[in-house]
């Protein structure tokens, strides 16, 4: 019996994988305009890492994590996300040695043992942005006008920015109390992980889809309203530079992250698209999670887009790439004489197929069409003869003849 591959576990094929390449291509020419550089840091982390960071009290880490003990007796975890990974790398690699204001992308698989669904899966990537060092408001707006700028540039307008702020260490437990009494009188409503969770994270029942847990939230008070001064300041600002910008957002404050290390700014790019999973982006800042994890007091910001998403939401774009020229041959020495100037084109940078076992000239013509090239060329021992052949060009329809040496094909095929 042939073996399958694992439940949530993806094959990207040609064909689709043509989509993934424009995706990243694409986040890498819009980050580098806004000076972030690429870091790539291992899959495999030691699990303590996620647990410190992302929090005890969190899905991911209570439920999620492919965890397991190595041969060395060492606790592993594969990488439920990036953040954390690029912080360790920060601190481990004194970073801020060299400047303080690192600004890094990265881009792989992720992994959660998670209900695989339509944009859910176990292993699925992002393609993420941090930047440590600032806490400056301005670098809020433009960590999340770069984000609607690649959205943008993939053509996708649609997905819409959501954005929050969730307080710092001084305000947030006195909302939490706040949230707590009001929850108090109805937590039987609570679906169970909320009431489990009432004690330790209780802001999840806010973004809880359970109809019990949004009956038990409605009214309940909202985070905005208990920021202290100097988050409530850091919030206006991040609004006006978004605004001063054209950056458009909504407010949405009952967005709660379900990761520990978010402090103040944090944000959603949702899309009506894709059924539940409508998150196609998100993040926001974490001012205590370098110094949580042992390293300088720096602040940190960033976000991480899902790719399987983005890659369903451009499902009806076409990626498929063409080749610039197909060869048909006729006979064995214009076979070899295609097979010729086929590699000297490539080495040219011309896209060339030819038929690798030179059949008639019908089943030729049907491989030209299946590649759908932009350009045939018919060689056969009356062309060879003469030295040109006719190239067609398949778009426009005409027709004419070019020497058979790969200059004079090229020049004509990529002038
Ligand atoms: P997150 O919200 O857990 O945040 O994930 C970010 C994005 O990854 C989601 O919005 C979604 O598009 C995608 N995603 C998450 N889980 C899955 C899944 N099982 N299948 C498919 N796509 C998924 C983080 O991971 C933070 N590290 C983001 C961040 C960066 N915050 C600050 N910097």
């Amino acid at each position: 019996m042939a073996i399958n591959g694992i439940k949530g576990f993806n094959d990207i094929l040609p064909g689709d994988v043509e989509k993934w390449q424009h995706i990243e291509a694409t986040a890498r020419r819009v980050f580098e305009l806004y000076g972030f550089s690429e870091i790539r840091t291992p899959i495999l982390e030691k699990t303590e890492l996620f647990c410190r960071s992302i929090g005890d009290a969190t899905d991911i880490v209570e439920k999620e994590m492919y965890s397991f003990v190595d041969k060395g007796e060492n606790k592993v975890t594969m990488r439920p996300e990036g953040t954390a990974a690029v912080m360790r790398a920060f601190i481990e690699h004194k970073m801020q040695a060299l400047d303080p204001v690192a600004r890094l992308y990265y881009m792989g698989p992720m992994f959660r043992y998670e209900r695989p669904q339509k944009g859910r899966y176990r292993q699925f990537h992002q393609i993420g942005a941090e930047v440590t060092g600032v806490s400056a408001p301005t670098v809020d707006a433009q960590v999340l006008t770069m984000l609607t700028h690649f959205f943008a540039e993939l053509g996708l307008d649609e997905p819409s920015l959501q954005i929050n702020s969730l307080g710092c260490p001084k305000c947030r437990p006195v909302y939490r109390e706040a949230l707590k009494s009001f929850l108090l009188s109805k937590i039987e409503l609570l679906c169970e992980d909320c009431n489990r969770r009432y004690e330790t994270n209780p802001l999840r029942a806010l973004d809880c889809k359970s109809p019990g847990c949004q009956e038990a939230t409605k009214g309940a008070p909202a985070m905005l309203e208990y920021l202290c001064p100097e988050c409530a300041e850091h919030f206006e600002a991040t609004k006006k530079y978004l605004e001063l910008v054209g950056t458009t957002y909504q407010i949405n404050e009952r967005m709660v992250r379900g990761l520990d290390y978010y402090t103040r700014t944090t944000f959603e790019l949702v899309t009506g698209l894709l059924g539940s999973q409508s998150a196609v982006a998100a993040g926001g800042r974490y001012d205590g999670l370098i110094s949580d994890l042992g390293g300088p007091a720096l602040p940190g910001i960033g976000f991480a887009i899902g790719v399987e998403r983005v890659a369903l939401l451009l499902a009806e774009k076409d990626f498929s790439r063409r080749p610039d020229l197909f060869i048909a041959a006729l006979g064995d020495e214009a076979h070899a004489e295609a097979f010729k100037i086929m590699s000297a084109l490539q080495r040219l940078g011309a896209a060339v197929e030819i038929d690798y076992e030179g059949k008639s000239l019908k089943s030729q013509m049907r491989r030209a069409d299946k590649f759908k090239s932009r350009f045939t060329l018919i060689i056969g021992g009356d062309e060879l003869a003469r030295g040109t052949a006719p190239l067609k060009d398949m778009d426009g329809g005409t027709q004419s003849d070019v020497a058979l040496n790969a200059d004079a094909i090229v020049k004509v095929i990529k002038g």
